[in-house]
Order: C-alpha cells, then sequence, then structure tokens
C-alpha cells in the first residue's frame, strides 16, 4: 500500500475497501466497538456498521445497553474492522452522536420482523433469570403486536461515530506491514505513514 494508492478522503476509501470485502469476506460489516465510562474503563463488542457516508459510520442498538451507558458517560468511541482474508485492518476513532428518529425508523423498518419483536423485548446488556425469563418476553411482545406493525421501540437507534482519525493496515509477509493515518483538521485530511 502506498500513500499514492489510496483516496485522499479516508472515508472514500474506506467504503471502496468494505466493497471488495462484501464479495469475499463472510460478515464484513462486523467491526469491534470500543467504548469507555466516565473513569476511563474501556469495553468491547462487536456490532454491523450499517451505513457510511461522508458523516460517518452508523451502527443500531438499544439505548439501555452498556454500550448506550458508557456512550452518554463519554461520547467518542473507537471502531476496528479486521478482513483476515483481504490481510487488511482498519481502524477508526472519534466522536460520538445519535443519529436522527427519522434515520432509525428507517434503519428498523428495513429489519425482520423477528429482529423487531426481539428488540423490543431484550433489555439488552441487564440480567435475566434465566433463557425462559427471554421467552417469556419475547412471547409477551409478540401477543403484544398481535401479528401488526411492530413500530421502533423508544428505547432503540443508532449511532454515528464521526471520524477524527482512520488508519488503513495491510499485511505483509515479512511482518514490514503497511499503516497509513489519516487525521482529521478541520474540513481537511492529514496523512501520515506509520510504523508497523
Ligand atoms: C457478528 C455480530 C454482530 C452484532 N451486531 C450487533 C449490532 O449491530 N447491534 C447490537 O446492539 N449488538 C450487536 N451484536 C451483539 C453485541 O456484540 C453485544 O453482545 C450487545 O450489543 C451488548 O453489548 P453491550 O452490553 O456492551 O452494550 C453483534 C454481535 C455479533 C457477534
Amino acid at each position: 500500500m502506498n500513500e499514492e494508492g489510496l483516496a485522499t478522503d479516508p472515508l472514500a476509501q474506506l467504503l471502496a475497501w468494505l466493497d471488495e470485502a462484501r464479495e469475499s469476506v463472510p460478515q464484513a460489516d462486523a467491526m469491534t466497538l470500543a467504548t469507555a465510562d466516565a473513569s476511563g474503563r474501556p469495553s468491547a463488542r462487536i456490532v454491523l456498521l450499517r451505513g457510511i457516508d461522508e458523516r460517518g459510520l452508523a451502527f443500531f442498538t438499544n439505548l439501555t445497553s452498556r454500550k448506550a451507558d458508557e456512550l452518554r458517560q463519554n461520547p467518542r468511541a473507537a471502531v476496528v474492522l479486521h478482513w483476515w482474508e483481504l490481510g487488511r485492518q482498519v481502524r477508526v476513532e472519534g466522536a460520538v452522536v445519535e443519529v436522527s428518529d427519522e434515520e432509525s425508523t428507517a434503519y428498523w423498518k428495513r429489519r425482520p420482523r423477528a429482529s423487531q419483536i426481539a428488540g423490543w423485548a431484550s433489555p439488552q446488556s441487564q440480567s435475566l433469570a434465566d433463557r425462559s425469563d427471554m421467552d417469556a418476553r419475547v412471547a409477551e411482545v409478540e401477543e403484544r403486536f398481535d401479528g401488526g406493525e411492530v413500530l421502533l421501540p423508544p428505547f432503540w437507534g443508532g449511532y454515528r461515530l464521526v471520524p477524527d482519525s482512520i488508519e488503513f493496515w495491510t499485511h505483509q509477509d515479512n511482518r514490514l506491514h503497511d499503516r497509513i493515518r489519516f487525521i482529521r483538521s478541520g474540513a481537511a485530511w492529514s496523512q501520515e505513514r506509520l510504523a508497523p
């Protein structure tokens, strides 16, 4: 990988890599999302990248989950995408904002009904008595909606990671991997090469 081969806009470059990954990598949209609480204690989990444009990277989740709680305390995050088959890694860091209700609703409507029911039924990240506790919650939600439209829950929605740093990494067999990091300064991006 060299500087000339990369787009000047790192979000466009990420989209190009993502398109390639989608052709050959199962679950290419899965990314590790790291957040931290107000004391700086970190936590990480996988979420799906569900939208990428010039504003940043969108993902959707339960707004009462641990990650959402941490994002309220500390609205910054880092994500990592790794495509082993392509020998590529992308690291993104930045501030996190909530997406609009319209955007969350538009995404919610595209989800399969079973995922919508699960979204209502699951008090994500809270303790459950046992598996039957969850099954009972699902049955209760199914009965409540009774075959009708399953609306967006008030406790569910999306976030957008607004990047201020995006690093592209490519594998080299001799371990002298290539790393090029873009740093945002205002509306422009600058670039630097990092040692592997
Ligand atoms: C492949 C994969 C994709 C996932 N996608 C999402 C997602 O898009 N949104 C989500 O809330 N959780 C997703 N999860 C579940 C999360 O990893 C996690 O268990 C959950 O969000 C609770 O995390 P938290 O307690 O840190 O908030 C996914 C898990 C895997 C393995």
